[in-house]
């Protein structure tokens, strides 16, 4: 029998490049490779790439450069790039790099098989539509690997916001949802392979509108059809959209015990009329009074966010509007990036930001923002959590989980394996995780 062919897959940009990636390996699986953590002795590199920044998509050419040596070396190497930015510019990047054999849209990922056989005639071959069939449905042929505690699923994909600034709509498409059975069945397979915790994904996850038995379904009646899985212990969910936050899922925050205290809820600015020039069809008020509800309903749980500045014509009262929000709903954790201008996004034609003002107003959010998460983490201590057990640590005898509230928690003298879950005290909190100690 010949050797097993080598794949290396390198993922950038957000967690559905993850779950996708897994997709992928598991499609090229099924013509006989194994993955590999070198691209030195691959025979198949892909790239799964992320359009979101102009920093994160300049990156694919300058990695795509590094293998030229490589290729010269090995001519039998293919060389494929997948993601948001193969959708975005997918000719470019054939043109600007002709090391590259493959290009491969997020929704086509189906199609590697056939493609990769094509590739390996010789053709170059690529594929950026947005076919009408379940992807996921046809990357079924999977081997029954055993997995890790933790899990990511796709249940939504797509958008139909168009936030100004965003290039999401453009690169997964229109906003589609899973039909609720089969995200049922993946969940129990998962679980059948050592998951106990889900992860739920969508670009707009919350915007979920699958079909079920009886019509179609929302997010939170999904989330309680997973909560009646045996075996399956957390489920999370990520990314939402405050406009999507219905009161079932504000409900099911308080009543559900899987579903996890944490919710990632971007608000993107303060400023009323930076947020309707993004187009976000909400105002501060709303997204303020929106998170009072959720902490009536779960009073402990930890909002995190996304945010944007220098967005074109924020002044420097926009961005205090900001800083004052921040101030208001205390994050245990949050992201915030430097506008980028997209191509092809209607923000990209308006007057922008100096960016040393632009770099000023990120310094002054991001000291704000990690002192409340410092803050937020600190709160920690003397309570108690529960911990699922994900790798063993640094020390003998240590483990390294999550707690509920997504915070990583340090165990020394743990007698648990990965996949536990226990009761755990809080000690201590350092710069980026706690340290506790098991109850019983
Ligand atoms: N679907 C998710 C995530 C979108 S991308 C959502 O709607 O929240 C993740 C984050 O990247 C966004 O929340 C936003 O804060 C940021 N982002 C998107 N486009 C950007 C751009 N052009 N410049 C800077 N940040 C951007
Ligand atoms: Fe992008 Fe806005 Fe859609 Fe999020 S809601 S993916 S930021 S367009
Ligand atoms: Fe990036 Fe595409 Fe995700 S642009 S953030 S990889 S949806």
């Amino acid at each position: 029998m010949s050797a097993p062919k080598k794949l290396f897959i390198k993922t950038y940009g957000c967690q559905m490049n993850v779950y996708d990636s897994e997709r992928m390996a598991e499609a090229l699986g099924g013509e006989g490779y194994v993955e590999t953590k070198s691209p030195d002795d691959a025979d198949m590199i892909l790239l799964n790439t992320c359009h979101i920044r102009e920093k994160a998509a300049e990156k694919v050419y300058s990695e795509l450069g590094r293998f030229k040596g490589l290729k010269a070396e090995k001519p039998d190497l293919k060389i494929g790039v997948a993601g948001c930015v193969a959708q975005a510019e997918g000719q470019e990047i054939m043109r600007r790099q002709p090391l590259v054999d493959l290009v491969v849209g997020p929704q086509s990922y189906h199609r590697l098989p056939e493609m990769e056989a094509k590739a390996r005639e010789g053709e170059k071959v690529l594929d950026t539509d947005f076919p009408e069939e379940d992807k996921f449905e046809k990357l079924k042929n999977r081997p029954k690997a055993k997995r890790g505690p933790t899990a990511f699923l796709t249940v939504q994909e797509g958008c139909d916001k168009f936030c100004a600034f965003c290039v999401v709509p453009y690169t997964r498409g229109a906003e589609v949802s899973r039909p609720a059975d089969r995200i049922l069945r993946e969940a129990q397979d998962l679980v059948e392979r050592g998951v106990r915790e889900i992860t739920l994904l969508g670009q707009n996850v919350n915007a979920y509108h699958g079909a079920g038995a009886n019509g179609d379904m929302t997010l939170a009646q999904l989330i309680w059809e997973l909560d009646k899985v045996d075996g399956l212990e957390r489920i999370r969910f990520t990314t939402s959209h405050p406009n999507d936050m219905q009161d079932d899922l504000i409900e099911a925050h308080g009543t559900c015990a899987k579903l996890m205290p944490y919710l990632h809820l971007p608000v993107q600015a303060g400023s009323d009329k930076i947020l309707k020039r993004m187009n976000r069809a909400h105002t501060a008020e709303s997204y303020l009074r929106l998170i009072e509800r959720i902490r009536v309903a779960r009073p402990d749980i930890l909002i995190s966010g996304d945010f944007i500045v220098g967005f074109p014509e924020e002044t420097e009262a926009d961005f205090q509007a900001t800083l004052d929000l921040v101030e208001e709903v205390k994050y245990g954790t949050a992201y915030s990036f430097k506008y980028s201008t997209r191509p092809g996004t209607p923000a990209a034609e308006r007057p922008q930001v100096d960016p040393a003002e632009a770099d000023d107003r990120l310094q002054r959010l991001q000291a704000l923002l990690t002192k409340q998460q410092r803050e937020v983490q600190d709160s920690m201590v003397g309570r108690d959590v529960t911990v699922l057990f994900e790798k063993a640590g640094r020390f003998p005898g240590q483990m390294v989980g999550k707690s509920d509230y997504l915070h990583a928690v340090h165990v020394a003298d743990c007698d648990r394996a990965i996949g536990d879950l226990a009761r755990v005290r809080i000690l201590s909190s350092g710069a980026n995780s706690l340290a506790g100690a098991l109850i019983d």
